[in-house]
C-alpha cells in the first residue's frame, strides 16, 4: 500500500455484485486498490467489473456460505493480487419475514450459513495472512439489526447480532498483530435487498418493513473506506452506525 493507503492494496469485497458491496468495490477501484470482487451471481459481478473507472476489478464467483468456496476466493486473491490487506466481509441476505413460531429449521439454517458462517469463514481464512504481514483492516457488515430486535426478523437479527460479537472477538485477537476489525451497522440502504424484503413483508402481511428514509450505497461506501484506512489504527472493535440516528435517537 502506498499514497492514499489503498493504492495497490490486495483487497477482497464479498457481495460485490450489487448494492453496498458493489459501491465499495467501485470506490476502492477509484482509490487504486486491486480488488477481487466476490459474489454468487456471475453476471452481476461482470456489471461491477465493467463499471470500474479506476484500477481494474477482478471477479470471482463463490457462495460465501460454503467454507471451501471461501477458501477458494482467498486463494484466488492471493494468486491474483497477493495476500489480502483489506477485506470487506459483506455478502448477506435479508432473511424471512416470519415470526419464530413459523420459521422453519431449513430457513433458519440457510440464513445462519449465509450471514454468519460466511463471516466466520472469511475471518478464519483471511486473518492468518494479515497476521503474517503484521497489518490489515477488515470490515464485517452487520446492521442496525446488530443492535436492535424486531418482530418477524429472528433469523436476520440473530445473525447480525452474532456478526457484531464475532467482530469484537476478532478485533481483540487481532490487535496484537496490528490488524483492525470493525462492524458496519447500516440502517436502511437503497439496494435490491430492501426492495426484495419490502415485497416479501407485504406478501406475508407483516409490518416490519423499513419505512424511514434510506442511505445510498455510495454514502455507506464512504464510511467503509474510512474504516479500512491504515492511518486510523486505533479504530477497531467498533460497531459503526450509519443509520440516520435510528439506533441511538428517540
Ligand atoms: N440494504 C440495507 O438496508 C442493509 C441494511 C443493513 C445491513 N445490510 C447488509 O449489507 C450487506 C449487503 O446488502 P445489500 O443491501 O447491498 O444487498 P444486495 O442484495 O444489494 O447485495 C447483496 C449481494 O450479496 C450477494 N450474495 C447473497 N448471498 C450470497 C452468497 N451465499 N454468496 C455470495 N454472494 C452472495 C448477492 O448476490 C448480492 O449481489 C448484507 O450483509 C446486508 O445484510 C443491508
Amino acid at each position: 500500500m502506498t499514497g492514499n493507503g489503498f493504492f495497490g492494496a490486495s483487497t477482497i469485497v464479498t457481495g460485490a455484485g450489487s448494492g453496498i458491496g458493489r459501491a465499495v468495490a467501485l470506490a476502492l477501484s477509484d482509490a487504486g486498490a486491486r480488488v477481487l470482487a466476490v459474489d454468487i451471481d456471475t453476471s452481476r459481478l461482470a456489471v461491477t467489473s465493467e463499471r470500474a473507472t479506476g484500477a481494474p476489478i477482478v471477479t470471482f464467483t463463490a457462495d460465501v456460505s460454503v467454507a471451501q468456496q471461501v477458501r477458494g476466493y482467498v486463494n484466488a486473491a492471493i494468486e491474483t493480487h497477493g495476500p489480502p490487506e483489506l477485506f470487506f466481509n459483506n455478502a448477506g441476505v435479508a432473511g424471512h419475514a416470519q415470526p419464530i413460531t413459523e420459521l422453519s429449521l431449513q430457513d433458519w439454517a440457510s440464513v445462519i450459513d449465509t450471514n454468519l458462517n460466511s463471516v466466520f469463514w472469511g475471518l478464519k481464512f483471511v486473518l492468518p495472512h494479515m497476521y503474517a504481514a503484521g497489518r490489515g483492516a477488515i470490515v464485517n457488515t452487520g446492521s442496525i439489526a446488530s443492535l436492535q430486535g424486531a418482530a418477524d426478523r429472528a433469523d436476520y437479527v440473530a445473525t447480525k447480532h452474532a456478526v457484531l460479537g464475532l467482530t469484537r472477538c476478532a478485533a481483540a485477537e487481532a490487535r496484537k498483530n496490528r490488524v483492525k476489525v470493525n462492524c458496519l451497522c447500516p440502517g436502511p440502504v437503497n439496494t435490491e435487498m430492501v426492495a426484495k424484503f419490502r415485497s416479501a413483508v407485504s406478501s406475508a402481511g407483516s409490518d416490519s418493513a423499513p419505512t424511514t428514509s434510506m442511505a445510498t450505497p455510495q454514502e455507506i461506501a464512504e464510511t467503509v473506506l474510512f474504516l479500512l484506512r491504515p492511518d486510523v489504527p486505533f479504530l477497531t472493535g467498533s460497531a459503526v452506525s450509519v443509520d440516520g440516528g435510528m439506533a441511538g435517537l428517540f
